[in-house]
């Protein structure tokens, strides 16, 4: 049996605007490993200065086989952002981290454009979600269309984080996850507001954000 549980996946769930990126920068930064963002649509702030933004994946793997970069970014004086929505491009990304990364976190917004119903069991995201745990490697992501997210991230997400959602398909896509009770305080959540879910123990709880902050406002 597993003594401790070896790294996490998170799941940030809104419509646009509702503040899910922000959010997601909030819970990178909570999370002490060396990161790595996929930043499709240019989101998580450019002008922290340990942040270097990479358009292509090759200019990245050669930074961090260079040993003083190697060594910067896993001292977190370094952090790796890839801005491209080109797919191939992303895959090329997760297959470097699957093969050569460990105890890192990555960050993926807008998870559906590159891990949805078409990704094949042989893709390297669907190995990161599957076996991230035996590399220690943590998994945040965000998604404006849960319906559209691979079922295998769902199964292996640990914490997910609602905003406000009222589209069927997505409501249909939480009512597979959580009690009805749960479902029916996110219909009522303001702006920036979430559920935090957590699978292992089956909590919810209701928090606010501020640009950098989280503020636990109940327990449901
Ligand atoms: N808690 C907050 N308080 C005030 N403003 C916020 C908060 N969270 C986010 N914002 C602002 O609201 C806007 C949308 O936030 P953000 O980009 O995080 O949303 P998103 O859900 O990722 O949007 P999209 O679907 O377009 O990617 C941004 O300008 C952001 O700075
Ligand atoms: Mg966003």
């Amino acid at each position: 049996m597993r003594q401790n549980k070896q790294n996490s996946i998170t799941t940030v769930i809104g419509k646009k605007g509702s503040g899910k990126s922000t959010l997601a920068e909030i819970i990178s930064v909570c999370d002490d490993k060396p990161k790595i963002i996929i930043d499709p649509r240019m989101q998580f702030h450019s002008d922290v200065k340990r942040r270097v933004i990479f358009r292509n994946v090759e200019k990245l793997k050669l930074t961090l086989l260079d040993i003083d970069k190697f060594k910067e970014f896993y001292n977190r004086r370094l952090e790796i952002v890839l801005h491209t929505d080109d797919e191939t491009e992303v895959e090329k990304l997760f297959e470097f981290v699957y093969r050569y990364m460990q105890k890192i976190t990555l960050v993926i917004d807008e998870v559906d454009m590159f891990c949805n119903a078409y990704t094949q069991n042989s893709s390297y995201i669907y190995k990161l979600i599957n076996f991230a745990r035996h590399k220690e490697i943590n998994i945040i992501t965000t998604s404006r269309r849960p319906a559209n997210i691979s079922r295998s991230l769902t199964a292996n997400t640990d914490t997910f984080y609602f905003a406000r959602i009222s589209e069927p398909n997505d409501l249909d896509y939480a009512n597979k996850i959580l009690n009805k009770e749960v479902i029916e305080a996110i219909g009522n959540l303001e702006k920036f507001e979430f559920i935090k879910y957590t699978e292992e123990t089956n909590e919810s709880v209701k928090l606010k954000t501020t640009l950098n902050n989280i503020e636990i406002i109940d327990s449901l």
